[in-house]
């Protein structure tokens, strides 16, 4: 089996913004457990530290960038065993704010340098260079944070295999040419074949260029990424990459994630002993300040409140469904003008409208568990783990035919209704008018008490657990090194 070091700017439960931070809590686990020697690698955020006991600290690394020496700690992430190495640069990433942005909801202005130190760091730890006897076979990289480590890796004369992990294309990790010069990386990567990128440094490219393997978190991303439309630029390389791309979609962890023993909500239930969804649907109303109607539909909604999730196109069919006696449960952080379009929502129809501006996990849970119908209409989602979720807790998914979500959730009409497979609804244009009709298909369907229920419990008996894509990664893993 393989030695595995796992680089990501986030994991569940110490630091997490989105599905990155579920896949690299998850995916690692379930690695060592099919017998993979996996360690986890993540800067050593303020976050972070305060939700572990003192670690000691293992080694101390020179590195370019850093005035004092970098300190890497040891520990494990919570609840599995895996170990994990933090990189330990007070100066970059002992400070209040999240893991990309400060308090002011800004990018901070040296995640540049943060995130090349945080590389820097992986690649002695990769090269063995930091005293702990330990070098792993394949190095697997996650997002452009760890863009650069794939790129410096392929400068040394010997080196272990890459693997990285697109989870989103939007995010590149672009700076200017100064940065470039001021963070001292070898000249030879300023050029279009490497980190060069019209002009720009782009993080993300080092990643495409220089990985062994690159994979995307669904088998639909995998296709997409290969068009300008989702690749923003950078479809060139990756067809040219192209037998070196693969789709692996994510799995989801059924510990934290199923409503037959989540600690998050307050009833229990599944797909055998369903009953449970109602009272969760009561507790949800009441914690959103919403009449306890059994038979009001309600509508979930969670996520980052950007673009990419057609935040717009829920914006704009919600006035209407409000007149069809619809309720609604939100929870979201991001763009100010998304949060305000729903905080004014709420105020319009304080009956209809429950809405909480913010980062909450029970809530998250709460939605899932208490919802009927759950909105995903994104624009583009290269997995999406939050469908697989609704799947699970039976809410069923309203969501467009895009990357991981065209790959997991069955459309329902006449033939998968009758055939048993039809999960949720799934609708083609990012339009308002095609997410009102597929949400009225879902209303509809909503009134048929037993085709609702046969829907709901062919999403529930899914399996979207990690093993089969576990041993894809390892499939990779061996052709690597
Ligand atoms: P993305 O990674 O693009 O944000 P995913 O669907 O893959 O989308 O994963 C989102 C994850 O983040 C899910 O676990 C979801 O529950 C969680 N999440 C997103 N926004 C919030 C929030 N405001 N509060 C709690 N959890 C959230
Ligand atoms: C990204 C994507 C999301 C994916 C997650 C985990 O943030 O937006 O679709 O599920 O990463 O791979």
């Amino acid at each position: 089996m393989s030695r595995i070091l796992f680089a990501s700017s986030e994991a569940h439960p110490l630091i997490k913004t989105g599905g990155l931070a579920d896949v690299s809590g998850s995916l690692p686990p379930v690695l060592r457990a099919l017998g993979d020697e996996v360690r986890l690698v993540l800067p050593a955020y303020r976050t972070v530290l305060q939700r572990l006991p003192v670690l000691p600290i293992v080694a101390e690394l020179v590195l370019p960038g850093s005035a004092t020496p970098v300190r890497i700690l040891e520990g494990t992430l919570p609840h599995t065993g895996v170990p994990i190495w933090l990189v330990d640069a007070p100066a970059f990433f002992d400070r209040d704010g999240g893991p990309y942005l400060g308090p002011d909801g800004h990018d901070w202005p040296d995640n540049a340098a943060r995130f090349a130190l945080f590389c820097r760091a992986v690649v002695e730890l990769a090269q063995d260079r930091a005293g702990l006897h330990w070098r792993p076979d394949v190095v697997h990289c996650n997002d452009w944070q760890t863009g650069l480590i794939p790129a410096l890796l392929a400068q040394e004369p010997a080196r272990p295999g890459t693997v990285f992990t697109i989870h989103n294309m939007a995010y590149q990790g672009l700076f200017p040419y100064s940065t470039f010069t001021a963070l001292g990386l070898p000249a030879g990567l300023w050029h279009w074949q490497a980190l060069e990128f019209h002009g720009q440094f782009n993080f993300l490219k080092g990643g495409l260029v220089f990985a062994d393997w690159i994979t995307t978190v669904s088998p639909t991303y995998a296709q997409e990424i290969r068009r300008a439309e989702f690749a923003y630029g950078l479809e060139g390389v990756l067809n040219h990459r192209a037998d070196r791309l693969r789709g692996i979609l994510n799995g989801i962890d059924y510990s934290a994630w199923d409503p037959a023993h989540d600690p998050l909500i307050p009833y229990h239930y599944s797909a055998v002993k369903p009953g449970g969804k109602k009272k969760n649907k009561a507790a949800l109303q009441h914690q959103f300040a919403l009449p306890a109607d059994p038979h009001a539909p309600l509508l979930g909604l969670v996520g980052r409140m950007v673009e990419q999730k057609g935040i717009d196109l829920v914006l704009a069919v919600l006035p209407e469904l409000m007149q069809q006696g619809v309720q609604v449960a939100v929870v979201g952080t991001g763009a100010s003008h998304y949060e305000q379009a729903f905080r004014a929502l709420a105020d319009r129809h304080p009956d209809q409208a429950g809405v909480f501006i913010g980062y909450d996990e029970g809530y998250a849970h709460l939605v899932e568990a208490g919802a009927d119908i759950f909105l995903m209409p994104s624009r583009f989602e290269p997995c999406g783990l939050n469908q697989l979720y609704s799947l699970r807790y039976g809410t069923v998914p309203v969501v467009r035919r895009t990357g991981g979500l065209a790959d997991t959730v069955v459309h329902t009409d006449a033939v998968t209704l009758a055939d048993g497979t039809a999960t949720g609804f799934v609708f083609d244009h990012a339009t308002p008018d095609a997410l009102r009709q597929a949400i009225a298909q879902a209303l509809a369907l909503y009134r048929q008490p037993q085709a609702w229920r046969q829907v709901m419990q062919s999403g529930m008996r899914r399996d979207f657990s990690w093993e089969q894509s576990a041993r894809q990664y390892q499939e990779l893993y061996r052709q690597t090194c």
